[in-house]
Formats: structure tokens, sequence, C-alpha cells
């Protein structure tokens, strides 16, 4: 009967891992250590979304955390798209990004919104 206590545990761990991780608040510390893989989006991320994406204070959504991204993903990348461009609320236009490209947007779009994988 004691191995049934044990194993149980284990079953709806396994069960678990077949559907996806619940999701979860990051912490600022978190988000920070985030990166793009890409060396080149990387630097352009540094120099620009980072500041504000990764501090609660700046009231933008935090960089890999999907609790906030998720309700704007839904709008659409274009939507979103456009929100970069012409800039909103405290985002200035263009997120202090001076060089990106429509691509590197999205790109830096989607990593931030958690869904590079
Ligand atoms: C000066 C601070 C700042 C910088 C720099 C910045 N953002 Fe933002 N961003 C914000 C804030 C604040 C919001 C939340 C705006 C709102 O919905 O009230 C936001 C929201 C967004 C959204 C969601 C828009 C929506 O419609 O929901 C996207 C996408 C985004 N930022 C992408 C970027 C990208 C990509 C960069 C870098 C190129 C960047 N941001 C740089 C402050 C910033």
């Amino acid at each position: 009967m004691r191995h049934i206590a044990i194993l149980l545990p284990a079953l709806m761990l396994a069960a678990c891992g077949t559907s996806e991780a619940p999701l979860r608040p990051l912490t600022q510390e978190q988000s920070a250590a985030l990166r793009p893989a890409d060396a080149r989006l990387a630097e352009l991320y540094d120099n620009s979304c980072r500041a504000c994406h990764t501090v609660k204070d700046s009231l933008a959504p935090l960089t890999g955390d999907r609790t906030l991204w998720d309700a704007r993903w839904a709008q659409g990348e274009e939507a979103l798209l456009a929100a970069v461009l012409q800039g909103k609320q405290a985002m200035p236009a263009g997120g202090q990004c001076f060089t990106c490209t429509p691509d590197d947007y999205r790109a830096l779009i989607r990593f931030m919104a958690g869904r590079n994988k």
C-alpha cells in the first residue's frame, strides 16, 4: 500500500507534463534575465524595449510574462506592431528603437510576448 502513496504524486506530475504548464507571473528579475537568442535582436532589445519592459513601474507588460501578454497577444500581431510604431500611452512611437525594421519589431514582440517556442 505504501508505494501507491509514492506513485500517485509521480503519476499526477506525469499527467501535468502532457498539458501546458499553468501561466505564472514573472518577477522583474526573471523578466530581465530573458534575452532574444539572436545576437543582433538582443542588441536592439537591450538598447530600447528592455529599459521599460523589465520594469513594473513603467507600466509596460514585463517581457516573457504571459499573464500580462496573452490578452494583448489576442489582438493579433499586426495590431501590436501598429501600437509600437504609433506609440501607446507611456510608450513612445517606435519604442525607442531607431534602427528596427518592421520584421525586427515583429520578432521582438513575439519574444517579449513569450511566443518564441
Ligand atoms: C519608454 C518605455 C517603453 C519602451 C522603450 C518600449 N515600450 Fe513597449 N510599452 C510600454 C508601455 C508603458 C506599454 C503599455 C501601454 C498601454 O497599453 O498602456 C507598452 C506596450 C507595448 C506593447 C503592447 C501594445 C498593445 O497594444 O497592447 C508592445 C507590443 C510593446 N510595448 C512592444 C515594445 C517593443 C517591441 C519595444 C522596443 C522596440 C518597446 N515596446 C519599447 C513602454 C515602453
